[in-house]
């Protein structure tokens, strides 16, 4: 072990410059200006695969962009990994508020500056480079590991279903790894064990049949960006609860351990607010910050636009009017579920003035983990070696919604083991990775592949 982490130490600037070329590569799955670039990573990670001893490495397509897929399984009788991440990133829109070219990794600091340098290409490649130092010190892992890269995680995995259906055997495993998420706070290392679900909607409100002088026609009829703004606004009550009919039916209520569990956890409300340049926070009355983000659900405007929106001012009523909302979602409750009430609640409100069409975009399911299971206690015991510090258990707000199918497809259990940090400026201009959270991870990943066997041993099947 000790060979392993000096190895890790005296390669930290190779790591450092693989890494640049990674994120070099924009992957921006919702944009089909970057079709070629999804093909490139992919090769790009399955070309990184065989240089750390993977074997089977493979770009499967799918109808949408391609699953890379690896194994390794030279340990008999030993647990058996399956590996996820997403090697898509999220647009880097607004360009002109990065401090430093998205796609060009930039170090300030303690800070690689990058588009998915935290999310997920930076936590991917802490895998690879663990797996990197195991085979090159002791040409061997001590469990067997499968990846699976895929690269439509930000938009949905709408394909990852069906190529995890279809790929049943080659997926079979013990239970699934996961780096995409966030520790508590610098410092303070922790395991995820819930995750929000979604539903993405979007909403197209029609008014008069054609744009129109706002002076000529003005007063006569309903302006749709007035209406739908009147409708957004009263999705929400004024202590903060939405006001879908049914929509909190399936929340399962926080249990008091669970509750008292949150408030042990170092927060501040106060530096909270400020550190977001916030005079005052906002949410559902009765709930604490932490009960908010982690384990109630919530309805967000992504987006809403209509009407005029160049230079100057152009004297406009117009004909037509959007929003993108989402909702995030806790267990009990479903996707499917959460966006026909939406729609059925958005049409009975829609004023007969204006027309409305309500769309689902896409959907996850929430998911919790059993913290008692042996990859979490595994996971525990390499995050107190590779940190130094006794992690914490936390729960997140955002979403990864293929946790929910391994279990429901393959059985499995995902461990969550997030190396970013809640700051970190995910899908937000200056995405970063914190570097002693990289080379951390690095170690702690190493230290959870040993770890394994001797949880799985003790309270496995
Ligand atoms: N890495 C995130 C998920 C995440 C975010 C986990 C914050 C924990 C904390 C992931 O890449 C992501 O952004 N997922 C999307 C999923 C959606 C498009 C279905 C999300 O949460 O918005
Ligand atoms: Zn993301």
């Amino acid at each position: 072990m000790q060979q392993i982490l000096s190895y890790i130490d005296s390669n930290k600037d190779r790591y450092l410059s693989e890494l640049k070329d990674f994120i070099a590569i924009p992957s921006v799955s919702s944009q089909g200006q970057h079709n070629a670039d999804m093909q490139r990573c992919a090769e790009w990670v399955a070309n990184q695969m065989k240089t750390i001893g993977m074997q089977n490495a493979q770009i499967m397509p799918t109808p949408g962009h391609p699953v890379v897929y690896s194994e390794w399984l030279g340990a008999p009788g030993k647990p058996t990994v399956l590996f996820y991440g997403h090697y898509d990133v999220q647009p880097v829109d607004p360009l002109n508020l990065w401090t430093s070219p998205p796609f060009e990794a930039t170090i300030r600091g303690d800070q690689l500056f990058a588009r998915g340098s935290a999310d997920d290409k930076g936590q991917v490649f802490i895998h690879f480079k663990a797996i990197e130092a195991c085979m090159k010190n002791s040409g061997s892992l001590p469990v067997n590991i499968k990846m699976l890269i895929e690269g439509e995680e930000e938009v949905g995995s709408a394909n990852l279903d069906n190529f995890v259906e279809a790929h049943k055997e080659l997926l079979k495993a013990d239970l699934v790894l996961i780096s995409d998420s966030s520790m508590f706070a610098k410092g303070v290392p922790s395991v995820c064990y819930g995750l929000r679900g979604l539903a993405y909607m979007e909403v197209e409100v029609t008014g008069p049949n054609s744009d129109l002088h706002s002076g000529s026609f003005g007063g006569s009829l309903h302006n749709p960006i007035q209406a739908l703004a009147e409708m957004i606004a009263s999705l929400h009550d004024k202590n903060g609860k939405i006001t879908i009919p049914g929509f909190y039916d399936d929340v399962r209520p926080l249990s008091k351990k669970e509750r008292d569990a949150f408030k042990k956890l170092p927060w501040s409300d106060t530096k909270y607010a400020k550190q977001w340049g916030l005079k005052q926070l906002y949410g559902e009355k009765g709930f604490t910050t932490l009960e908010r983000l982690w384990a109630r659900p919530t309805l967000e405007c992504n987006g809403i636009w209509g009407g005029y929106t160049g230079e100057g001012a152009k004297t406009v009523l117009p004909a037509k009017a959007f929003a993108k909302i989402s909702m995030r979602l806790v267990p009990d409750q479903t996707s499917a579920k959460a966006a026909k009430l939406f729609e059925k609640h958005l049409k009975k409100i829609a004023p007969r003035t204006i027309d409305i069409q309500v769309r689902a975009l896409h959907g996850g399911e929430p998911a919790i983990t059993p913290i008692e299971s042996p990859g979490v206690q595994a996971a525990i015991a390499a995050l107190q070696k590779g940190f130094g510090k006794k992690p914490l258990y936390q729960r997140e707000g955002g979403s990864i919604p293929i946790v929910v199918q391994f279990k429901k497809l393959l059985g499995l259990d995902t461990v969550l083991l997030g190396f970013g940090l809640p700051d970190e400026n995910a899908h937000a201009p200056n995405e970063f990775i914190n570097l002693d959270n990289f080379f951390g991870g690095i170690r702690t990943s190493v230290h959870f592949y040993n770890e394994l066997p001797n949880y799985w041993g003790k309270k496995g099947k």
